[in-house]
C-alpha cells in the first residue's frame, strides 16, 4: 500500500466544548454509541492505513485507554454471559496498532503534524482530523489515496461551501483538471468572502509528502500564534504538486456543539429504534 501510516492530531484544547473537555478528550464524546475518534480510526483502517499515530496532549489518556484491552471489564462481561459485548470490546482493542506521541504544548495543527516526523519522515502519510466525521460509500481517506496513487503528490479533501462559510475554513485557489479533482495553486486561511479565491474549502483529510516536515520545522507561528498547516501547504504547493479532491460523502463537523448534535441526530435517525425516540420528542409525544 502506498500510504500505510495515518496521523491523528488530537492534542487541541477543545475549548468549544468546555467544560466537558476540561477532563475528557473532545474525541471521546459519543456519536450515538461510539466515540468520535472511532469513526476516523475505522476510516483509516478501511483505507489501508494500518499504522495509526495519535499526536496527543493533556486529557487524552481516555483515548489511549479506549483502544487498549480492559481485562477487568472483559472478565466481568464474560462471567455475566454478555458474550456479544465481550467480543465487541476485544474487537476495539484489536482494531489497529496505535502509537501515541505527545505534543507537549498545543502550538498548532502544523506543529502537531511535525510531531509525527520521527515515524513518517520517509514516506507519504495520511492525516485525519477526527472532528470531521464522514459518512460515505467509499472512505474519504481512500478517495484521497487513490488520487495520490494515480497522480502522485500530496492530496487534500475539498468541499464547496456556502458563501457565508468561507471565512471559517482554509480556501484554495485551484484549477479543476478532472471532474472533482483540482490542482492547487495557493490557499488562504479563513479569508473574508471578498478576498476568497474560491468557495472550495479544505476539510480534515490529507495525504502529505514528507517534504512537509522540513517546511514545518522552519516555519514561524502564523495566525493565532499557532504553527499553521495551511502556511506549510502553501509552500509545499510551490515545490511539489498538491491536488484537491472534492470528496463524495456527507460530513459532520463534530468540533462544534451544533455540528456534534446534528451528527448525533442524523446518525440516530438511521437506527429504527432511536429514530422513533427522536420523532416522539420532536412531535411532543
Ligand atoms: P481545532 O482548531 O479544532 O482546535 O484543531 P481544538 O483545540 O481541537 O478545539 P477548539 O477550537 O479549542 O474548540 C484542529 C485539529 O488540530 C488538532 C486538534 O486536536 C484538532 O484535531 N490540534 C490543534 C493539535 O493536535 N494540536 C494543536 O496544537 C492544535
Amino acid at each position: 500500500m502506498s500510504v500505510s501510516k495515518c496521523l491523528f492530531p488530537v492534542a487541541g484544547l477543545g475549548t468549544r466544548f468546555l467544560p466537558v473537555t476540561k477532563e475528557l478528550a473532545k474525541e471521546m464524546l459519543p456519536l450515538v454509541n461510539k466515540p468520535i475518534i472511532s469513526y476516523g480510526v475505522e476510516e483509516a483502517i478501511s483505507s489501508g492505513c494500518n499504522n495509526i499515530i495519535m499526536i496527543s496532549g493533556r486529557a487524552k489518556r481516555s483515548i489511549e485507554n479506549y483502544f487498549d484491552r480492559s481485562f477487568e471489564l472483559e472478565e466481568l462481561l464474560k462471567a455475566r454471559g454478555k458474550m456479544e459485548l465481550y467480543e465487541e470490546m476485544i474487537k476495539i482493542s484489536n482494531m489497529a496498532e496505535i502509537l501515541f506521541i505527545r505534543q507537549r504544548e498545543p502550538l498548532g495543527l502544523g506543529h502537531a503534524v511535525l510531531c509525527g516526523e520521527p515515524v513518517c519522515k520517509n514516506e507519504y502519510f495520511g492525516v485525519i482530523l477526527p472532528d470531521d466525521v464522514f459518512v460515505s460509500e467509499e472512505p474519504v481517506m481512500s478517495q484521497l489515496i487513490k488520487v495520490h496513487e494515480r497522480l502522485g503528490g500530496s492530496v487534500i479533501a475539498l468541499e464547496y461551501v456556502e458563501p457565508e462559510d468561507v471565512s471559517r475554513y482554509g480556501i484554495v485557489d485551484s484549477k479543476e483538471i478532472e471532474p472533482g479533482i483540482h490542482k492547487i495553486n495557493d490557499m488562504i486561511e479563513k479569508p473574508s468572502l471578498e478576498k476568497s479565491p474560491s468557495r472550495y474549502a479544505i476539510m480534515g483529510r490529507y495525504v502529505l509528502s514528507p517534504l512537509i516536515f522540513p517546511i514545518l520545522a522552519g516555519q514561524n507561528a502564523g495566525a493565532g500564534g499557532e504553527i499553521q498547516l495551511t502556511d506549510a501547504l502553501r509552500k509545499l504547493a510551490g515545490i511539489e504538486p498538491v491536488y484537491g479532491v472534492v470528496y463524495r460523502g456527507r460530513r459532520f463537523d463534530c468540533g462544534t456543539q451544533k455540528g456534534w448534535l446534528a451528527a448525533n441526530v442524523a446518525l440516530a435517525m438511521d437506527n429504527p429504534e432511536l429514530r422513533e425516540v427522536i420523532l416522539n420528542i420532536v412531535n411532543n409525544k
